[in-house]
């Protein structure tokens, strides 16, 4: 889909052309909303939202689940520019215990999955019941390390993406579908 993204204001959108249109999206995030309700039937969850690029996709996807839980948030620092440095580092930490919890890790886009290793590998430190990963996007071709994504919206190509959540240099968070933004 390559019709261009028509929106003026402080978002300056004109060089991003829309990949997942909202209707997409929401319709996407409504059937994996449902996929949790059905797998987590009758246990509380805890949803971590990996911050800050899951924000929106989080509040769109725990509104499609119909269950007891709580919502924490995990700060990490922010990839420098487009590219995934592979180093990872805690800025924000959950303010809950997570032991003996079914947790739900929810994260933008998996790239490299560097990210997600290194967390993963941090919250099993904290004894939870199980962890499972749910993605919006995820870019298959870029994989370093194989994360297993147990709920995923999108398999996108090799393009850096906006919008939804997902950043260019902090910006472009607020247009309300996926787009693929000239890198600067
Ligand atoms: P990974 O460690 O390479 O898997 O990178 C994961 C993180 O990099 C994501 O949580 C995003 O914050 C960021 N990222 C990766 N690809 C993109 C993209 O196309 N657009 C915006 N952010 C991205
Ligand atoms: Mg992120």
């Amino acid at each position: 889909m390559t019709m261009s993204a028509e929106r003026g204001g402080s978002s300056g959108s004109a060089d991003v052309r829309v990949l997942i249109p909202e209707p997409e999206l929401r319709a996407r995030v409504t059937s994996m909303g449902a996929d949790v309700t059905r797998d987590y039937l009758g246990k509380p969850l805890v949803v971590i939202g990996v911050l800050k690029g899951s924000f929106i996709f989080l509040a769109d996807l725990v509104r499609a689940i119909d269950l007891p839980l709580s919502v924490d948030f995990i700060g990490i620092s922010s990839y420098q520019g487009t590219r995934s440095t592979g180093v990872v580092q805690i800025t924000s930490d959950l303010t809950r215990p997570i032991e003996g919890k079914e947790v739900l890790l929810v994260e933008d886009i998996v790239d490299t999955g560097l990210t997600m290793r290194y967390l993963l590998d941090n919250l099993a430190t904290r004894r939870p019941a199980s962890v499972r990963v749910a993605a919006l996007l995820e870019k298959p071709a870029r994989a370093q390390v194989k994360i297993p994504i147990d709920y995923r919206g999108f398999e996108i190509a090799d393009e850096f993406v906006v919008g939804y959540g997902l950043d260019r240099d902090g910006e472009l968070r607020n247009l309300p579908f996926i787009g693929v933004a000239r890198v600067k």
